[in-house]
């Protein structure tokens, strides 16, 4: 079962036409790597998933993103919810200016029904989505201290573990370790390894190691066009398009 798939996928930022006719199976429970030079359009595929792009009223779609079998664009998907399902991580690590417990909890406040939202079942989600994140132990004695006292790989960690609790099917991830040290960089993708299929996970890296290590499948995007989709092993190992292989030679980009 594919979590999402993309057909015939086209947008345009006013006259720039930034996605060329993408057709894109994402396998559920995986993760998918998406490489590419700057300014192929990683970022711009990620941030249909969740319809973030419409915020701009530039942007104009053609084509169909199927989530979980469903077209998100049908007038029956609402936004909001489909931002449940999907949860995002952005390159700087961005949490709200409130507690570590607030950032945790600010989804469930929001969208949760009231037995969801009782003091003993927000402790535990918060203690289970910190858990998840790895940053429990670090932070359970300091929940009330403001989140932007965190360390970068503390505040990315608490920007994963606020998206758990809205229960997410698909997790995109765009360059989330692009501000982080080498150590922080192998923390998070040992975390991303240990989700071991709870989530879909689509990240975009221009770390040609990080997407060897972390996923299992890859996307190469050239000039807006999906070039190659396939076993990570196979798009680094044996490219079958002679573009893929420059780039994972390192030839460009
Ligand atoms: N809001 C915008 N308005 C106009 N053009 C945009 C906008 N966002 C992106 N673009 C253009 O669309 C193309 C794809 O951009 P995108 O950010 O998706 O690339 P990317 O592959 O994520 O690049 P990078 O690796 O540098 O993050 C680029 O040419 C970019 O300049
Ligand atoms: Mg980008």
């Amino acid at each position: 079962m594919n979590a999402i798939e993309t057909r015939g996928l086209n947008l345009w930022y006013g006259d720039f036409q930034a996605l060329r006719d993408v057709t894109l199976s994402v396998e559920q429970g995986a993760v998918t790597a998406l490489i590419g030079p700057s300014g192929c359009g990683k970022t711009t595929l990620l941030r249909c998933c969740n319809r973030i792009n419409e915020r701009n009223p530039a942007v104009r779609t053609t084509g169909e993103i199927r989530i979980l079998d469903k077209n998100i664009y049908d007038p029956d998907v609402s936004p909001l919810e489909l931002r449940k399902a999907v949860g995002m991580v952005f390159q700087r690590p961005n949490p709200l200016p409130v507690s570590i417990y607030e950032n945790v909890v600010f989804g469930l406040r929001l969208h949760a029904p009231p037995e969801a939202r009782t003091r003993a079942a927000l402790d535990l989600a918060v203690e289970k989505a910190l858990t998840e994140a790895g940053l429990w132990e670090d932070v359970k004695d300091k929940l009330g201290e403001t989140a932007t006292s965190l360390q970068l790989e503390q505040r990315q960690k608490l920007c994963i573990a606020r998206l758990l609790p809205l229960q997410p099917d698909i997790l995109l991830m765009d360059e989330p370790c692009a501000a982080l040290d080498v150590t922080a960089t192998e923390n998070i993708e040992q975390l991303i390894r240990g989700w071991q299929g709870a989530y879909t996970t689509l990240i975009v890296t221009h770390n040609m190691a990080q997407a060897r290590r972390v996923s299992d499948r890859s996307v190469f995007m050239l000039s807006g066009e999906l070039v190659e989709l396939g076993s990570t092993q196979q798009v680094f190992d044996e490219p079958k398009d002679p573009r893929t292989a420059d780039y994972v030679a390192g030839r460009y980009g």
